[in-house]
C-alpha cells in the first residue's frame, strides 16, 4: 500500500510493507551512493537484510546518547569520506533516536541529501518519522539542535515490530493513546477493547490502528507545520510529562512520563475546564489497562516539577501552556487557539490532588 501525501509543499510517500532488500538495492541504481544507518541492536537482528553490494552501512550505540554532536560529526566525516554528494541518499532504520539523528545529518550534510526513514519502533511508526523534526541534543537539553527536514519517502514494516521489547511497544501506546484523547473517539474505543498485549491483536487492527495514528499527525502536521497553533495538541500529556522526564533526568522512558502527564492534565481539564468526570476515568483506566502510570514523584518534588515547566521554551510568562481535551476525541478551542494558559498556582493544586486521589499504588 502507498500514500502520498504533502506537508509543506513537499511531496513525500509512505509504503508500507515493502520488500526491503529489493527496494534498497532500487534505490542503489537510482543515486550515485545510498548509506544506510542504523543501531547496534537492530543491526545484530537484521543484518542480513543489510548484507547488498554497494551500500554503505553505518551503525551507532543504541540509545539517546548517540544523539549527540561527536556522534553526528563522526558519521558525516565517514560519508563525505566515501565521495558522498549531492546526488546521494540516506536512509535511516531504527526508531527515533536513528531517525532524528539521520534526518538531522541529511539536513546539513552538503545542505541537504534525500533522506528516506524506515521506523522500526512503535513511536518512530507512529509519531517520530513523520512531521519533519529532526536533530540532537545539547549538554543544556533534549533535541536543543536541529531544523524541520522532511524525507522523500517512509517505509513502514510493521514486522519490525515483531522484534521489538514489550517495554518498547508500551512507549509507543502512550503516543496511540495520546491520538485517540486529542483526535479520535473510535480510536480510543478501540483501544479499550483491545487485547491488553497489544502485538497479539489481529494484525489487521495493528495495521489500521498505526495507520490512523499516521493519518492523525501527517493532517495537523500538514496544517501546521512548524507548531504555530494547531500542533501543539500533539502536546498534550507533555507538558507535565516533559518535567517528570527531567525530575528523573531523563532516565525514565517518555511514553511512561507523559503517561502520567496524559492522567494530572486530564485532571486539569475536569477540574477547571470542561472534561467530564466520565471520561476523566476512562482515561485514567486506558493508562492504567496498558501500564502507563507507573512513575510517580512526591510531595517534596512538585515545585521542582513547576519549575522545570516554566523553562519550557512554549512558556511565556508565569504561566503554564497546555493542550487540553474537552471530550475524548476532541482538545478544547478558547478564543480561536488550541492551548490555555494556566497559573502555576493551579498547576499546584491539580499537582496535588493527582498524589492525594489518583496515585496509582
Ligand atoms: N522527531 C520527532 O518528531 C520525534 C517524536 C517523538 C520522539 N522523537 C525522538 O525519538 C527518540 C525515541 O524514539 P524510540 O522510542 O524509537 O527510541 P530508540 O530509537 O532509542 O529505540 C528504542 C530501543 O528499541 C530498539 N529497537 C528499535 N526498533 C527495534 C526493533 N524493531 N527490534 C528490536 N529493537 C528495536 C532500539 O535499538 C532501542 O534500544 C527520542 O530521541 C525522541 O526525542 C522524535
Ligand atoms: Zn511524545
Amino acid at each position: 500500500m502507498i500514500v502520498n501525501t504533502t506537508i509543506k509543499n513537499q511531496k513525500y510517500r509512505i509504503s508500507f510493507d515493502v520488500n526491503l532488500k529489493k527496494f534498497i538495492k532500487r534505490n542503489l541504481n537510482n543515486y550515485y551512493k545510498v548509506a544506510i544507518l542504523t543501531d547496534n541492536n537492530l543491526y545484530k537482528i537484521y543484518k542480513d537484510i543489510l548484507k547488498i553490494k554497494g551500500l554503505l552501512v553505518l551503525k551507532i550505540k543504541p540509545g539517546e546518547t548517540s544523539k549527540s554532536h561527536i556522534v553526528k560529526n563522526r558519521l558525516d566525516e565517514e560519508l563525505l569520506r566515501s565521495k558522498f554528494n549531492r546526488n546521494s541518499l540516506l536512509i535511516g532504520l531504527g526508531g527515533g533516536v536513528v531517525g532524528d539523528l539521520t534526518g538531522f545529518i541529511a539536513a546539513t550534510l552538503l545542505r541537504g541529501v534525500d533522506l528516506i526513514h524506515i521506523p522500526t519502533s512503535l513511536v518512530a511508526i507512529v509519531d517520530s518519522s513523520i512531521g519533519g523534526k529532526t536533530g540532537i541534543n545539547s549538554n543544556m537539553g533534549k533535541n536543543l539542535i536541529g531544523s524541520f527536514y522532511n524525507p522523500t519517502e517512509i517505509v513502514v514494516n510493521t514486522k519490525f515490530l515483531e522484534t521489538l521489547p514489550d517495554k518498547e511497544i508500551r512507549q509507543g501506546l502512550g503516543e496511540i493513546i495520546k491520538y485517540g484523547i486529542i483526535k479520535d473517539l473510535k480510536l480510543f474505543r478501540k483501544l479499550e477493547s483491545s487485547n491488553v498485549r497489544f502485538m497479539e491483536n489481529n494484525k489487521k487492527d495493528i495495521a489500521s490502528i498505526l495507520k490512523k495514528c499516521m493519518e492523525i499527525k501527517i493532517k495537523v502536521v500538514q496544517k501546521d507545520f512548524k507548531e504555530s497553533d494547531l500542533r501543539s495538541i500533539l502536546n498534550f500529556g507533555h507538558t507535565i510529562g516533559h518535567a517528570i522526564e527531567k525530575l528523573y533526568s531523563y532516565k525514565k522512558s517518555h511514553g511512561d512520563c507523559i503517561g502520567v502527564g496524559m492522567a494530572i492534565e486530564s485532571i486539569l481539564a475536569h477540574e477547571y475546564f470542561d472534561l467530564k468526570h466520565e471520561d476523566l476515568l476512562k482515561i485514567i483506566n486506558i493508562l492504567d489497562k496498558f501500564g502507563l502510570r507507573r512513575v510517580t514523584y512526591n510531595i517534596n518534588q512538585v515545585e521542582l516539577l513547576l519549575d522545570y515547566m516554566q523553562l519550557d521554551k512554549k512558556n511565556k510568562g508565569s504561566s503554564i501552556t497546555f493542550s487540553l481535551p474537552c471530550k475524548i476525541g476532541t482538545i478544547m478551542k478558547i478564543k480561536d487557539k488550541h492551548t490555555v494558559e494556566v497559573s502555576r498556582k493551579t498547576i499546584k493544586k491539580v499537582l496535588i490532588k493527582y498524589l492525594n486521589e489518583f496515585k496509582n499504588i
